[in-house]
């Protein structure tokens, strides 16, 4: 199945099965703004949960924070958000679309290495076992001039990004014949800057208000409070700060779903450091962070590093964690080493001291920042896009049907266990609803009676349910029940007594955590 469908598929599936809808869509909908319905908010508190304990549990030099949305005005100002936080935006004449350069020029891109893909798969098919991708990659007249190509608008993207130069910007546009998507046609405007944040007013009248901004990031908030948290908590360098939170943007081209949001959610830490070692720690959470996508099972060849050509304002060194999308490799997380630029500009704006007395240097300083930043709805998407498969199975009668499944990491599912009484009489319902009277304080499930056991296995396939129990006449007599495996469909006998230890074992983040640290 083409990729561009799947996608299409997914997005389907989300609002059909309750994950995720359209904001205010009896209005016709919010344009990149989305609600999490019943079983999409359970996928996310367990990404978020993922998260906090593994940056907070496992660290025991990383503690949390809930800061407000609100903040200072100055606050961005300091930031570098007033004067920087831009995007290049053009138009297209004949549409009246606007585009962000930077966005079409990266597609452009893709559009070459998608063509390199093709030829590597073409060669696979042909030559088999004895395929060397790497020789051909190497060889291979038509991927090496794709791979020219690449190199070439590569290297002048990211001059041109980092000089600011606009006109370049739109000349690689223009040299590389990009067309509008709409249109079709070649029509563009000059490249203009546009700032992202929304604003509103505090205060009940004119004069009195202030202007305030919607914050475009929760890091911020974990700066401001960096010398409350580190005396009340007497932290000691190197330590962390880790938040989840709502941001917002006024994203200009906002599309693929949750991917590009104007409100979503990050999960955030800031670790300060000693001057000087945050190349070090930089190593370190980039490390920390991959093993920790990793552990999730969705394929170690799904993820990748991206070093960015151009650092933010604030950065002397970046990297995104990149996951394989259905629309190709996308930045899922950001590695930030933010050097001392947050808290010496706050402490310029402030006139406050945000310093720290290291006893062992016997001096103050201002610390350096390694953040780590990823966005929960990303998260959510990557996870949703690894987890729809679809794939030909035998009904009870051994007429072949299509199974759509959610292969969820076991840890994430919003159910973990559905419980199915064979059927509706004979004490089945009420010894079904015992099992689940007794398991439900540690874990979410669901109870069905409804329809036959195998339309409700493929209910329950197709929310990522890993397990289902179906409880029988049997069970009545020996206290054992069918539990049923999503992926394998495999079937088998196990004492009610074992169910809370198999759960245990196999939904717990317990076992994940254990491959990270
Ligand atoms: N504090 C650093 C920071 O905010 P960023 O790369 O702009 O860095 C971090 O954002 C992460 O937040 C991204 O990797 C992405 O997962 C998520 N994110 C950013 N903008 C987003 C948007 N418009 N919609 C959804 N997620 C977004």
């Amino acid at each position: 199945m083409a990729q561009e469908d799947v996608f299409k598929k997914l997005v389907a599936h989300c609002k059909e099965y309750g994950f995720v809808f359209q904001s205010s869509e009896i209005y016709d909908g919010l344009g990149a703004v989305y609600d999490y319905g019943q079983l999409g908010v359970e996928l996310k508190n367990n990404i978020k949960k993922y998260w906090y304990d593994a940056m907070v549990k496992l660290n025991d030099n990383v503690v949390g924070l809930d800061s407000a949305i609100f903040m200072h005005p100055t606050t961005w100002k300091a930031s570098g958000h007033v004067d920087a936080f831009n995007d290049p935006l053009i138009d297209n004449k004949d549409s009246k679309k606007r585009y962000r350069a930077d966005v079409l020029i990266e597609d452009l891109i893709q559009k070459f290495e998608v063509k390199i893909e093709k030829e590597v798969a073409k060669a696979k098919k042909r030559f088999g076992e004895s395929f060397d991708e790497a020789q051909f990659k190497e060889t291979n007249p038509r991927v090496l001039a794709n791979q020219e190509k690449i190199t070439t608008i590569h290297t002048r993207f990211a001059k041109a990004l980092n000089d600011n130069d606009l006109e370049d910007l739109k000349q690689i546009i223009v040299d590389y014949e990009v067309a509008c998507p709409i249109s079709g046609t070649k029509n563009w405007t000059d490249v203009r800057q546009f700032n992202l944040m929304f604003s509103t007013e505090m205060g009940s009248t004119a004069d009195s208000s202030s202007k305030l901004y919607l914050r475009p990031e929760t890091a911020q908030g974990i700066f401001v409070n960096f010398l409350n948290v580190q005396k009340t908590g007497r932290m000691k360098i190197p330590f962390g700060i880790a938040q989840i939170g709502k941001a917002f943007r006024n994203e200009i081209v906002a599309r693929q779903f949750i991917f590009r949001m104007r409100e979503f959610e990050q999960m955030e830490m800031q670790f300060f450091v000693r001057p000087g070692e945050e190349m070090k720690w930089f190593e370190y959470w980039k490390e920390f962070r991959m093993k920790w996508h990793k552990a999730l099972g969705m394929g170690d060849e799904s993820y990748r590093y991206h070093d960015h050509e151009k650092l933010a304002h604030y950065a002397n060194a970046a990297t995104d964690i990149e996951y394989r999308m259905p629309f190709g490799f996308k930045e899922v997380e950001g590695i930030h080493s933010r050097t001392d630029f947050d808290l010496s500009s706050h402490q310029e704006h402030s006139g406050k001291k945000l310093q720290y007395f290291d006893p062992e240097l016997n001096k103050n300083y201002v610390p350096y920042v390694v953040e780590t930043s990823i966005g929960v709805d990303r998260m959510f998407l990557s996870i949703m896009a690894g987890a729809y498969t679809e794939d030909v199975v035998e009904d009870a009668k051994g007429k072949k049907e299509t199974r759509v499944m959610l292969k969820l990491p076991p840890a994430l599912a919003p159910v973990k266990m559905a419980v199915l009484p064979l059927i509706k009489k004979g004490g089945l319902p009420e010894k079904a609803r015992e099992i689940v009277n007794t398991l439900k304080f540690d874990y979410n499930l669901q109870y069905d009676e409804k329809d036959s056991i195998g339309k409700r296995y493929r209910r329950q396939d197709a929310i990522g349910t890993p397990f289902c129990i179906t409880v029988d006449h049997e069970t009545l007599e020996d206290n054992m029940v069918t539990i049923r495996y999503r992926d394998t469909m495999e079937q088998e006998r196990v004492a009610i007594a074992d169910l809370e230890k198999i759960l245990e074992e196999k939904v717990s983040m317990k076992n994940l955590f254990r491959t990270i640290v």
